[in-house]
């Protein structure tokens, strides 16, 4: 008997806790435990831009578990649940950070895509990069991923659809993507993992592109090309801005009444600059989570673009920006024990009817006969990828960060660790604690944080909407600008 305890002591001491997986129930995302909905509180996270996935030397935003263990505890103080990462190898280990994230309580969105050729939807001409072996890397995507309880999701596009122009050829196919990814998760995976898609804030597409991701082919409801949920990357709030000014008020009455789940993919313009995050109190406010179900600050590490939360030095040392602090002291502001103790709507959703009618704009595809699987990609689908990436939650015997982090005032974070949450908890602001206190006193969080105050905002202009859009096509499009 005392045997078998401490056999049972010694092997609960070395299994992971792990967050609970969430799941799809109508318009939104649903903790599969406590049946209270979830609202997403992420960050983009993808070090050094698209130049940070490089397969040809064995790297991408999740190889690295030392660098991961000193963002996931920097993000973990900061109360994010979330990281959406762009561009990955299906082929590395990832193990280690995303055990690491899921021990600190964060899901991970996953985009199946890469600028890479031949790995991703050619915007201009989708139906020559719609093959087999595009395909076969998705699905290896999946392979590599879907074992982790701590994937919340992947993104069969982001920003593909940009214009009326690519209205018109690309929808069919995105949308024949999410079909294959959602027949090859049912095949391969234990459990209903969502697949979505991640727009572009161009007004003139994105209801065009809700709907017609959203709504079921001859209204089968199970139609397996009916995406589980739409994101969109929005820049319209920019400074003091307000829930009308920045048009989030727009967005909350389109959608209205959506049958997926929706929520910012991106966000976080970054203009006037530093940024004052003050849509934090929107998003999680009262206005906005009957409809979103959050969103994700675009992003924690610096690049030219200049939306970074954080320098990540080449040395792997941190100097956080004064930007980290003021988001972090926004989300203090947000209630988030009521925001994520919501229980779950069981009202049943109307799931629009995919109809020529539901497509608003000229010229926007509204033909729902979609790309037939391309020749090879069946048996893909039916057998597995082979040879078949690997992911599995291991164990983290040290959660301590090496790497030397300074705040914005140039001290040293002392006792900077990933603190493990118990079995079913995601990360919320404050739950990580003070643990990362500055080493000169804990006054320096506070007067860091003092934003300047700053004029108010002209209407919206175009630039402001259209340049950050572009920021995620240049993930697609595979551009090296960031
Ligand atoms: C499919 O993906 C796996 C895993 O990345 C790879 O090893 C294999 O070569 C790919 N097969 C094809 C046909 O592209
Ligand atoms: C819809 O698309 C299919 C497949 O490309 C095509 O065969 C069909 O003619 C299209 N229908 C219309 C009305 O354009």
């Amino acid at each position: 008997m005392l045997m078998q305890s401490a056999l049972v002591a010694l092997g609960g001491a070395t299994l992971a806790a792990a967050v609970s997986s969430l799941e799809v129930q109508g318009s939104q995302f649903v903790n599969s435990k406590t049946g209270d909905s979830f609202q997403i509180v992420g960050m983009a996270y993808q070090i050094g831009g698209s130049a940070g996935y490089d397969p040809s030397h064995g790297k991408d935003p999740l190889s690295n578990g030392d660098i991961c263990k000193r963002d996931a505890a920097l993000m973990q103080t900061l109360g994010v649940n979330t990281i959406r990462v762009y561009n990955l190898d299906p082929n590395l280990n990832h193990d280690e950070c995303a055990s690491i994230f899921n021990a600190a309580g964060m899901y991970m969105i996953i985009d199946v895509n890469s600028p890479l050729a031949g790995e991703s939807l050619n915007s201009g001409a989708p139906w020559e990069s719609y093959y087999a072996g595009y395909l076969n890397r998705t699905f290896a995507i999946v392979e590599a991923f879907k074992s982790y309880p701590n994937t919340l999701g992947f993104f069969s596009g982001n920003e593909v659809i940009d214009s009326v122009k690519t209205g018109a050829t690309v929808p069919p196919y995105v949308r024949a993507v999410t079909r294959d990814l959602k027949n090859y998760i049912k095949n391969h995976a234990d459990r209903a993992i969502p697949v979505g898609y991640s727009a572009a804030d161009v007004r003139d597409v994105l209801e065009d592109s809700w709907n017609y991701f959203q709504c079921a082919i001859d209204g089968d409801e199970t139609d397996m090309s009916r995406a589980d949920m739409f994101a969109l990357n929005s820049y319209s709030w920019c400074g003091e801005s307000t829930f009308e000014e920045s048009g989030y008020n727009q967005l909350v009455a389109l959608f209205q009444g959506t049958s997926v789940p929706v929520f910012y993919s991106e966000f976080g313009c970054n203009t006037p600059s530093p940024r004052v995050f003050t849509e934090i109190e929107s998003i999680y406010g009262s206005q906005m989570t009957g409809v979103f179900s959050g969103g994700v600050v675009y992003e924690y590490a610096q690049e030219k673009n200049d939306y970074g939360l954080a320098e990540c030095n080449d040395d792997g040392t941190v100097n956080l920006l004064a930007d980290y602090a003021t988001l972090q002291n926004q989300y203090k502001k947000v209630d988030f024990s009521s925001v994520q103790s919501v229980k779950a709507s069981t009202a049943k959703v109307t799931i629009p009817e995919c109809k020529a009618s539901l497509i608003k704009e000229d010229g926007f595809n509204n033909n729902f006969t979609l790309p037939a699987v391309p020749p090879g990609a069946q048996d893909i689908i039916d057998n597995g990828v082979s040879p078949k990436p690997v992911g599995k939650i291991i164990d983290i015997s040290d959660y301590t960060v090496t790497h030397v982090v300074k705040d914005a005032s140039g001290n040293t974070l002392s006792g900077l660790a990933v603190k493990p949450l118990a079995d079913d908890v995601s990360n919320t602001p404050g739950a990580a604690g003070s643990g990362t206190s500055s080493g000169s006193g804990s006054g320096s969080d506070e007067s860091g944080s003092a934003a300047p105050t700053l004029a108010p905002q002209g209407p919206l202009s175009t630039a402001a909407m259209i340049i950050p859009a572009m920021v995620g096509l240049f993930f697609t499009a595979g551009f090296s600008l960031i």
